[in-house]
């Protein structure tokens, strides 16, 4: 049973050393407690009285909130147009696999930057990179060339065809995985007006339930869910959707008016589904029949998320796309995405067609270079196979532990999802407060995506707490 006061000692100090805090922090409080499970919980200082070994692992306690990180906190929430519903912590640096917050209280990151920092945090070699970049050139346009765009690109290039992956022939670049899909559609708009037959229009995009592929009209048009599309409807006409994995709706979806089908092979946000051999094989199939483009977003799940270079790489070549999108690990957390397509695609774009101020920048480049040349590195790789096997074995222990509240493991590698009966939220703020950083996706699923360089060490003091804080859930939903 909990029981509850109003305010934690500490906060209630903090609002005594900051006089602004007192006027602003109802606010804040009351936003916060509106939206997190978890910070409600630190507020009204909830004590499990029969339970003293969770205040004992409570060692992160959200309550022991600093004077620092309220002031931030409150600035946060008075001048910036707030989307994010966020903890009550402030992180200031990282080494590897930990961040560190205001009060200098390490945390275990699980989330990675949402599947970002694959190399860690504080890369000191990527640190060096940007920063010898920085003193040369950080940006120049794409008015002109610079030395490490072409580098980049070719590297993409020939890891994914010497890797067995998709017939890649040339790569632009984006800022952003959202802006990658974004291009990516243009470029199937434009290849479906080259193909299509006298007098019909051929610029359906089908995209699938479940599936992120980002926020802006086009991606928003391909992420069929409400919650992210109804506010800000009309959305860009021709976006059909369909069910993911459902091969019998394939041949009715996609037809001789779709320019383009675009799929994740590992859906993320969605609640990490994996799409099967058989499914994307006939997703194949009819693109070739209907001459549509077939899209790979593999800005989650690739860049050795898998244990593969790419995804699709587990897959036969009889599944491989025209088009695959990629972003987040690709410079570790500095802002690049991409777009590499076959040559047939690559053909159809000409001068004048897509742009960018900011894409393939200088800085970008090198450092994704460094990144991408350290993540496609068989040591890299198999670190993530095997670190990646154990999390399904402890997580399938689990499992078998609490059966009416976890039934399924999914993904590959490092990315996996723990499928829950309820909504596993609370779980989140339990496990920060014990100083492990975790997410979750849709479908009440607890995504597991942490650095790809997770030591086995790491990943087992990761699976203490998960499973502390999957018993403390089961009790108190017992009670
Ligand atoms: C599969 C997928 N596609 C696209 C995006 C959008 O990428 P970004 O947030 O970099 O714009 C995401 C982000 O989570 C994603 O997971």
């Amino acid at each position: 049973m909990f029981r509850s006061s109003t305010f934690s000692i500490n906060s209630l100090s903090a609002a005594k050393i900051s006089g602004r805090f007192i006027n602003v922090s109802p606010i804040f409080f009351q936003r916060a407690t509106k939206q997190t499970p978890s910070f409600t919980k630190s507020i009204t200082t909830s004590v499990m009285t029969e339970q003293k070994t969770e205040q004992k692992t409570l060692t992160h306690a959200d309550e022991n909130i600093n004077p620092k990180t309220i002031e931030l906190l409150n600035k946060q929430d008075k001048y910036t147009i707030n989307t994010y519903n966020r903890p009550p912590i402030v992180l200031t640096k990282g080494k590897g696999c930990w961040v560190y917050d205001l009060a200098d209280r390490k945390f275990l990151d699980f989330s990675a930057g949402i599947a970002v920092n694959a190399l860690g945090h504080a890369d000191a070699e990527l640190a060096s990179v940007i920063a010898d970049q920085a003193t040369k050139l950080i940006h120049l346009s794409n008015l002109y060339h610079n030395e490490y765009a072409g580098e980049l690109a070719e590297l993409l290039v020939n890891i994914t065809k010497e890797g067995g992956g998709f017939e890649a022939a040339r790569v632009f670049f984006s800022n952003s995985g959202t802006e990658a899909n974004e291009g990516a559609l243009k470029f199937a708009r434009k290849w479906g007006k080259q193909v299509s037959k006298e007098g019909k229009e051929k610029y359906g995009v089908i995209s699938y339930n479940n599936a992120f592929h980002g926020r802006t009209m086009g991606a928003l048009s391909a992420t069929p869910s409400p919650k992210y599309q109804a506010p800000f409807s009309p959305l860009v006409p021709g976006f059909v959707h369909s069910i993911y994995n459902d091969i019998e709706k394939i041949p009715e979806v996609v037809n001789e008016n779709t320019c383009a089908v675009i799929v994740e092979p590992i859906q993320g946000e969605g609640g990490v589904w994996v799409a099967t051999v058989d499914f994307l094989k006939a997703l194949r199939k009819r693109c070739d029949e209907v001459n549509a483009l077939l899209i790979f977003d593999e800005i989650q799940c690739g860049l050795g998320r898998t244990g593969k270079l790419w995804a699709h790489q587990h897959l036969p070549k009889s599944c491989h796309p025209d088009i695959l999108t990629l972003a987040k690990p690709l410079a570790n957390g500095f802002p690049i995405g991409a777009i590499i397509t076959t040559e047939k695609v690559a053909n159809i774009i000409k001068i004048g067609d897509h742009g960018t101020t900011f894409g393939g920048n200088p800085l970008a480049c090198r450092a994704a270079l460094s990144v991408v040349r350290r993540i496609n590195t068989p040591e890299l790789l198999s670190n993530v196979n095997s670190v990646g096997d154990y999390l399904v074995n402890e997580f399938k222990r689990l499992a078998s532990k609490y059966p009416s509240l976890i039934t399924n493991i999914r993904g590959k590698g490092l990315i996996l999802g723990i499928q829950f009966t309820v909504d596993p939220t609370p779980l989140i703020g339990l496990a920060r407060e014990r100083g492990l950083l975790l997410i979750t996706a849709s479908n009440q699923t607890v995504r597991i995506i942490p650095p790809l360089i997770l030591k086995k060490e790491e990943a087992q003091h990761g699976v203490k707490i998960i499973e502390e804080i999957v018993d403390i859930f089961d009790k108190q939903r017992s009670n």
